[in-house]
This record gives structure tokens, sequence and C-alpha cells, in this order.
């Protein structure tokens, strides 16, 4: 059983959920769809009395819409069921997308309430003078908006304290290579140009071992100036600069700079109707080679290397997958942490930027692995 599915299962058993409370609600499905234009303005018309509610829509003439057309699915499935392992992840992503969004905790609770009522006139206009049946009901809604709700906040709280030791990480990340960087900096340079002016000496060039031992150095030098960059640019992100990006384009530009080596084979298979979406183009295509170069990694001889795309509801799904060993399910809940990596010679920084860039972007990233099937990152996108 999934973490979600046995915590719902819990609040299941907290509040009393039972296959009666299940009837009562499947009861009130008909009423309920042909009421739900009037839940929905009570709604918007909460949301728009507090200006720090109405703040949360970035780009009010999509997203006010859509979410319209969300809620109507939420309130159907509210009622339906089955109450399984997808419905508690279904009411999961809820909690994360209100974290994505930055709404208000207190805004949930002021939204439920409003369901509450609407669904309390429902019971007793179903059911009229059947006090009984109206008292089921009533219980039936109570219970399904407890565990709606405290499913919803219990991911959000979730999400905003791991939000906040990551942001405390990084901060010290930051000073530390800050301060790295200014100690290294002149050193590296040095030895750089100390190599530089051995490999002009006559008797160096005529010594092929010796130019090999300076192609040594350089080369690490190199690649040490490079870590203490990755390393600044924690310190150094820019605010992202959003604009509507076809999804197919980052796509293909990111693929173009990653180097496949022989003998692998990368795929895209994006669906065709894929709208864009509202992102910093520069950093995700960053990210998408960091996750394309990272498959190449941990791939074998024979890397099949594949990168999906489809629609989600309000966002975009891509997904880079790899044919490697796959990541033990310990080292896979470290990846996203900065300076951790699976790999011996692995820095461990790809990741975790690749995670506070899609941040930046109001995005989620992602990743999922089966020992000898490979790896999958996923970066989901707004519209
Ligand atoms: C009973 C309370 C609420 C429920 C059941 C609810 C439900 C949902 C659902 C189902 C989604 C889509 C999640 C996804 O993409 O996976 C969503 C997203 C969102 N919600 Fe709520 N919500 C509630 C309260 C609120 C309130 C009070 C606000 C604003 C003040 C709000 C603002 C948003 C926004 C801006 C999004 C993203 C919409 C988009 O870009 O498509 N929600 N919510």
């Amino acid at each position: 059983m999934s973490e979600s599915e046995s915590r719902f299962e819990a609040l299941k058993r907290y509040v009393g959920f039972t296959a009666t409370d299940e009837l009562e609600l499947a009861a009130l499905q008909g009423p309920a769809a042909a009421g739900v234009e009037s839940l929905l303005d009570e709604f918007y018309e909460e949301i728009d009395r507090h200006e720090s509610a109405r703040a949360v829509f970035t780009d009010p003439e999509v997203q006010r819409p859509r979410l319209r057309g969300t809620l109507v699915q939420w309130v159907a499935a509210l009622l339906k069921g089955p109450y399984d392992a997808d419905y508690a992840e279904r009411v999961e992503a809820i909690g994360h997308a209100h974290v994505r969004v930055s709404l208000p905790q207190q805004y949930m609770l002021t939204a439920m309430n409003i369901v509450r009522r609407w669904l309390n006139d429902l019971c007793f206009e179903t059911h009229g003078d059947d006090l009984a049946r109206v008292r089921r009901a009533l219980k039936a809604v109570d219970r399904i908006l407890d565990i709606e709700l405290a499913t919803m906040l219990g991911t959000y709280r979730d999400d905003l304290v791991s939000r906040m030791q990551r942001q405390e990480r990084l901060a010290t990340i930051g000073e530390l290579s800050a301060g790295i960087h200014h100690e290294l900096k002149n050193p590296l340079a040095a030895i750089g140009a100390s190599a530089f002016t051995l490999s002009e000496r006559r008797a160096v060039r005529a010594d092929p071992r010796a130019n090999e031992m300076l192609g040594t150095i350089q080369s690490n030098v190199d690649k040490s100036t490079e870590i203490i960059g990755d390393l600044l640019s924690f310190t150094r992100l820019k605010e992202p600069v959003v604009a509507a990006t076809p999804a197919d384009q980052l796509v293909d530009r990111a693929a173009a700079r990653v180097r496949m080596p022989r003998g692998y084979r990368l795929t895209i298979d994006l669906d065709p109707e894929l709208p864009p979406v509202r992102a910093d183009a520069a950093q995700i295509e960053q990210v998408l080679v960091n996750l394309l170069e990272n498959a190449v990694e941990a791939c074998g001889s024979r890397g099949r290397i594949r990168v999906l795309g489809r629609r989600m509801n309000g966002s975009v799904q891509l997904s880079v997958h790899d044919n490697g060993e796959g990541i033990e399910a310990v080292e896979l809940r470290r990846v996203f942490e900065p300076l951790f990596s699976t790999r011996p010679d692995g820095v461990g920084l790809g990741l975790s930027l690749s995670r506070h860039l899609v941040h930046a972007n109001t995005g989620e990233i992602a990743l999922t692995s089966e020992r000898g099937e490979g790896t999958t990152a996923t970066v989901t996108l707004p519209l």
C-alpha cells in the first residue's frame, strides 16, 4: 500500500467513514450535478471578496474557467468515489497544486465551508421530511469533507516544511560556495596559467607524456572551475522570465545540446496537441539538459532514452526515461539534496539545481525508479 493510500485509509477509519456513507453520498450525485453552478458562483464570490485570494490566480482569464471545470469534476468524484488509492492521490495532488500557486491555507477552510453548507442544503432538499435519512446524509458529507480537508492540508504542510528546509540548506550552500569561490578562484587560475606556460616550452612540447599530463591538469582545472560555477549559480539564480513557450521546442533544443554516445537511442514522443507551457524557456531547457545528461550517465552500453510529453489537467508533463540500472529506494529519497550523488564521480548539483529552477517556475519535479528497469524524471509545468 502506498504512503498516501495508508494515510488516507487511516483518516477514513478515524472519521468512521463506512459503506453506508458511500451510499448516502452516491444518492446526492444527481441533485449535485444539477445544482453545481450555484456552488461555483458562491465559491468565486467568496474568493473575489479577498484581494489576496484573488491574487492567487496569476493568469485569471485562463485559470478561473479552468478551475471551474476542475471543481465540477471534483464534486462529482467526491460523491461517486471509489475512495481508493487513486482517489487518495488525486486529493493529495490538489494540496500540491495549492502550494504551487501559494494559496494561503485559511482560504481552504472558508472554501470547504461553502461546499459543506451547499451539500447540507442538498441533503435537506433531496430527502425532504425523512429526518433520519437527512441526518445520515449530513454525517456522510461531514466525514468525506473532513477527510478531504485533512488530506489537502496535510500535503500542504508537508510541502511547505520541506520547501523551507530546502531554502535553509540552499542558503547555507550559497554562503559556503561564495567562500569557496573566493578562496579557490586565484589558485585555480594560477595552476591553469602555469600549465599553459609550461605547455609553451619547447622541451615540454617535444615530450608527449609531459603534454598529456599538462592536458590532464588543464581539464581538471576546467572541471573544478565548472563545479564552483555551478555551486555559485545557486546563489545567483535569476527570477524566471515567464512566457508561453511551446513544450516541443524546449525538448528539441535540450535534446540538441546533449551528445548521445554510440549505440544509444533517443526517442521523443510528444502529444501532438501539446499546449505551450508558462515558463522561462532558458531555465526549463537547462533542466531538460540536466535530466537528459543524467539519463545518458545512468545507461549501460545500449542506452535507450525516451522523452514523453503529455497534457494533464492544467499542466504539461515532460518525462525523461532511461533504461539504466535504476536507483535504490533509500537513495531515491535523497537525489534532490544538494551535493548528493549516486555516481562516485558525481558532484550532486544537477538535480537539486533542476528542482530549484522548476519550483521557481511554479512547477513540480519527481523521480521514480525501478531496480533493473531504469529511472524516470518527470517535470510538471503550468499552462
Ligand atoms: C474546497 C476547496 C478547494 C478545492 C476542492 C479545490 C480544488 C482544486 C483542484 C481539483 C485543483 C486542480 C489540481 C491539479 O491541477 O491537480 C485546484 C487548483 C487550483 N486551485 Fe483550488 N480548490 C479549493 C480551494 C481553492 C481556493 C479557495 C482558491 C483560491 C483562492 C484556489 C485556487 C486554485 C488555483 C489558482 C489552482 C490552479 C488552477 C490552474 O492553474 O488550473 N483553490 N484546486
